[in-house]
């Protein structure tokens, strides 16, 4: 079987380290390179976190920093009380010596798509905005890309930074309705499939014990996450949103897909919110049928999703559950 050739589009980030840490064990998956954007950090920070991890990991991948800023609206502020001062979960890993190379993100987007015709998954775990800039930059990348799977929006379910937005989204609304409104083939998958999966302190203590060198960088991070959703949710564990997103090129089966068009609200109130409406659906409005479609993906088999996930970074094969 032929690797996905992804590159993951990122703010590092507790769960994007864990879909990074999935992308570099998974042997279906050639990680081409991390671009970089600002969201749960700076994106200088998201970038010095990149190149860290993918020396932790001893992986040699490219790293592209990308856009500093939303398109049109002022910048939130990052997300350190949900990742930690330094966005891993206040977990010190040795500082990497290596630099990005000399493109932006949204320029080596539209190189390495050229230089691969038809065969880069683009995996985006952040806001939106180096996406939004190659297809600004270059809008013939569309026809280049595989697929753009994306983790954001909050379909048929409230929002978490919002009554009905997501924090990827809602970082930079008008990049993600420029990623939607466009002709490639966008997979979402937002908050109502992500937070089917809790991964419990349980779950992680056995993935330290299983791997002590990624299992343990996972598990120490997951403390300082599963402290967020504790005070915030009552959760007991953490959700591994990102990883989601990343899967679905492995595992596409365990979704529960839909296919229709999104867009996002870029104003007013409800400024962030992803709307779907899904294939075949009748509106008044003719926009709706003229959108491109897309798919989202509404649900998942959670333990099965979260035996795949251990397994994967243990580096077990599944019959080994329960040795
Ligand atoms: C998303 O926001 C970030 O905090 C996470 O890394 C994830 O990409 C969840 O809403
Ligand atoms: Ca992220």
């Amino acid at each position: 079987m032929m690797k996905h050739k992804v590159i993951i589009d990122t703010d590092p980030g507790i769960d994007d380290t864990m879909a990074i840490a999935y992308a570099i064990a998974h042997p279906d998956i050639d990680l081409i390179a991390l671009t970089t954007i600002f969201g749960n950090v700076s994106v200088e920070e998201s970038t010095q976190n990149a190149l860290s991890l993918l020396d932790y990991f001893g992986q040699q991948a490219d790293v592209a920093q990308g856009e500093t800023r939303p398109l049109v609206m002022e910048p939130k502020p990052h997300s350190y009380f949900v990742h930690g001062r330094n966005g891993l979960g206040e977990v010190e890993i040795p500082k990497s010596a290596r630099s990005a190379v000399d493109l932006s993100a949204a320029e080596y987007l539209i190189e390495k798509t050229k230089e691969m015709p038809g065969e880069i998954d683009i995996c985006a775990v952040g806001p939106l905005t180096n996406l939004a800039r190659a297809l600004e930059i270059d809008p013939t990348i569309a026809e280049r890309v595989k697929t753009v799977s994306v983790m954001g929006g909050a379909v048929y379910r409230p929002g978490n930074v919002s009554p009905v937005a997501e924090a990827n989204i809602w970082n930079d609304p008008d990049a993600a309705e420029k990623v939607f409104a466009a002709s490639w083939p966008v997979v979402l998958a937002p908050l109502d499939v992500t937070t089917k999966v809790v991964l419990s302190p349980h779950f992680f203590a056995d993935l330290e014990e299983a791997d002590p060198k990624v299992g343990k960088l996972l598990s120490d991070m997951a403390r300082f996450y599963a402290r967020f959703y504790r005070s915030h949710s009552g959760i007991n564990g953490c959700i591994p949103h990102d990883v989601m997103a990343l899967a679905y090129l492995t595992i596409p089966g365990v979704y529960m897909q839909k296919r229709g068009a999104l867009a996002t609200v870029t104003k007013g109130p409800g400024i962030g919110q992803t709307i779907f409406n899904p294939a075949g659906k009748p509106t008044v409005d003719p926009m709706w049928g003229e959108r491109p479609q897309h798919i989202a993906l509404l649900d998942i088999d959670a333990g099965f999703f979260a035996a795949h996930y251990f397994d994967t970074i243990a580096r077990r094969s599944p019959t080994e559950i329960g040795d």
